[in-house]
């Protein structure tokens, strides 16, 4: 969603604030802004559109002097993109500017009240009625006035605020949406990522819900929501500048692509020691999970499939009952669960507001939740009873790549990590499956050195209107994920099916040159998947088969081009088979000319409902 960014020092606020929002696009870009305070007043400069469009209005922030600001890139909830609608939002009487990531819910019921009492409101924004309120609460103390202001709205907000009254300070306050302080030497910064800020300080502080920040050159205040003064720990962050920044790929994706394996390196080896699997600092005793009934693995989007690869793994090793579910379904169909369920919550930015809304759905009935996480300090790391983080760095590009592979590792931990406690497994088949997992990452660097096969394929076919993904098992687990990415940013409509399903619905839609991606690694049921592909051949499908090695000949019986990966335990095969398919995505993306990093409409991290 929306990223935010403050900025207090010694240097010109404007070109350090488009710099901090250039970071943080990858959250939002429909529209952008900054407010300044510049020779006594608050200057606002916004417009609807990328970047771009700001950074030449300002003229790369020389236009407007100043070296206390705030700035915004934004993705619409209230009010279409405009530049009206574009942030810093103001009040009436100038004396505010404001920058909001979330959604204030009750801000028309605010609205109606402050228009009534003689109040102006010139945007649709939800925004701007934090700004008016502030103004409205005002009596020359703006602590004060933030405390009215919060006391008062529902909704989540991590809000960036000046006042023309205060040209040496910028407030800070947040609740349910990611704001961190960043502590410079006579310098300090507000952020919603870490990203924003890494050129210029690793020294941050977390605000948590409702707790304030008042910014100066060369402190930082903090206060409770009654605004008692309050102490934070300042932490270091270890993400340094070069992860967050292209280093030569034209894309982030693609450098995430390519990443991978590096980041799987540094997920599983600190958790594979003599021989064992041994988990940070989680808690799960044998006892503990000897008397789980059940898990439930609860997601969105990219991290939602890889619950839906876990659902084999864990059934598998574990034969224990597995639910895997969609975060916005789960936390309002009443699930049952209670002390004896096991709720693993996957989310690389620890932030989804579905996902979080989950986790405390399961707290509260009293299930024992575990996150895998990949940004250390995030509201979902905090908020489980156990954390296990991915190591996969700063992930920037909104297609997820390496999250999704460092997920997967986790979720192989896991899952082994339990059957090693329950010895649920011969010694022999576990120590297999743990050699497998340590060299995941050599053989997903192997995998992806054969680009041009993938390129060469994506040439011919990124013109095509519509895709079909099909597999069994955990190929269709993978299926879903390649599906997903596919759309996501070369916007082909394409579908994952169970191949098994075909003939209940989607084989009507297959007619002469279809394309359909058949995923068929695993070997118990290749057979099963030879006879899906000639039914939709028959059909007049054109086939590309994603497969292994000892598999091929047969399947280039009937598949018209074929990819092989690295064979692997048959539960892991998704880390191999994805990673084609995520050049696939890209290439045919490329090709066809569209925005790989900030594809249309989508966000990053969607910190609202
Ligand atoms: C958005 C992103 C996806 C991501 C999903 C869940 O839709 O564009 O890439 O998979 O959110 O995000 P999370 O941070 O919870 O994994």
């Amino acid at each position: 969603m929306c990223g935010i960014v403050g900025y207090i020092g010694r240097e010109q606020a404007a070109p350090v604030l488009l710099n901090g929002l250039k970071r943080l696009e990858y959250r939002g870009y429909d529209s952008s802004g900054v407010a300044v305070h510049s020779d006594g007043s608050l200057r606002v400069v916004k417009a609807k559109g990328r970047l771009d469009v700001l950074d030449g209005l300002l003229e790369q922030g020389t236009k407007l002097p100043g070296t206390v600001g705030i700035g915004h890139t934004r993705w619409a909830t209230h009010g279409a993109p405009s530049d009206i609608n574009s942030h810093p939002q103001t009040s009436d009487g100038g004396l505010f500017a404001v920058v909001h990531n979330g959604i204030i819910e009750n801000y028309l019921h605010l609205k109606n009240h402050l228009t009534r009492r003689g109040v102006d409101f010139v945007s649709d924004t939800d925004t701007e009625v934090v700004a008016q309120m502030l103004e409205y609460y005002y009596k020359g103390d703006v602590l004060e006035a933030i405390r009215q202001v919060t006391e008062r709205v529902q909704g989540s907000y991590a809000l960036g605020i000046i006042c023309a009254d205060c040209p040496e300070k910028v407030f800070a306050v947040r609740k349910d949406s990611p704001l961190i302080v960043g502590l410079g030497e006579g310098e300090s910064f507000i952020a919603s990522d870490v990203t924003a800020i890494l050129s210029y300080t690793r020294r941050i502080c977390r605000l948590q819900d409702r707790e304030i920040a008042v910014l100066e050159q060369d402190r930082v205040s903090f206060y409770d929501p009654e605004l008692y003064p309050i102490e934070k720990p300042a932490e270091q962050v270890e993400w340094d500048v070069a992860s967050a920044e292209k280093g030569g790929y034209e894309h982030f994706m693609m450098k995430e692509i390519c990443e991978q394996p590096e980041a799987l390196r540094k997920t599983i080896s600190p958790r594979l020691q003599d021989g064992k699997v041994v988990l940070d600092d989680v808690c799960l005793s044998r006892e503990q999970i000897t008397r789980l009934s059940r898990v439930y693995i609860v997601a969105c989007g990219t991290s939602y499939h890889v619950g839906a690869v876990a659902k084999y793994a864990f059934e598998k090793l574990l034969r224990l009952p597995i639910e895997v579910d969609v975060a916005s379904e789960f936390r309002y169909r009443d699930p049952v669960l209670d002390e004896r369920t096991l709720v693993i919550i996957i989310s690389q930015s620890g932030e989804t507001a579905d996902t979080l809304a989950a986790l405390r759905e399961a707290k509260r009935q009293g299930a024992r939740t575990l996150a895998i996480v990949n940004v250390v300090g995030s509201t979902i790391a905090n908020e489980a009873n156990d954390v296990l983080y991915t190591w996969a760095g700063p992930e920037i590009a909104v297609a997820s790549t390496k999250a999704y592979s460092t997920q997967l590792a986790v979720v192989y931990l896991i899952a082994l990590y339990m059957a090693q406690e329950l010895q649920a497994l011969p010694p022999e088949e576990l120590d297999g499956y743990l050699q497998e997992l340590q060299r995941l990452p050599e053989l997903a660097e192997k995998c992806l050195e054969d680009k041009e096969t993938i390129q060469y394929f994506a040439s011919q076919y990124f013109n095509a209107k519509d895709m079909y993904f099909i597999g069994r098992n955990v190929d269709y687990a993978a299926s879903l994920e390649a599906s997903l990415k596919l759309k996501e940013i070369s916007y082909i409509h394409s579908e994952a099916y169970t191949a098994g399903e075909l003939k209940h619905g989607p084989i009507s839609l297959m007619e002469e040159g279809t394309l359909v991606i058949a995923i068929c690694t695993c070997r118990r049921l290749f057979e099963k998947m030879m006879a899906n592909i000639k039914e939709v051949k028959a059909r007049g499908a054109v086939v590309l088969g994603i497969t292994t090695q000892e598999l091929a000949d047969t399947l280039a019986q009937e598949a018209d081009w074929q990819f092989c990966v690295p064979r692997t335990a048959d539960f892991m095969l998704p880390s191999m088979s994805i990673l084609p398919l995520q050049l696939f995505a890209y290439y045919a993306a490329s090709m066809k000319g569209c925005d790989i990093d900030k594809p249309r409409n989508l966000a990053k991290s969607v910190t609202v409902e």
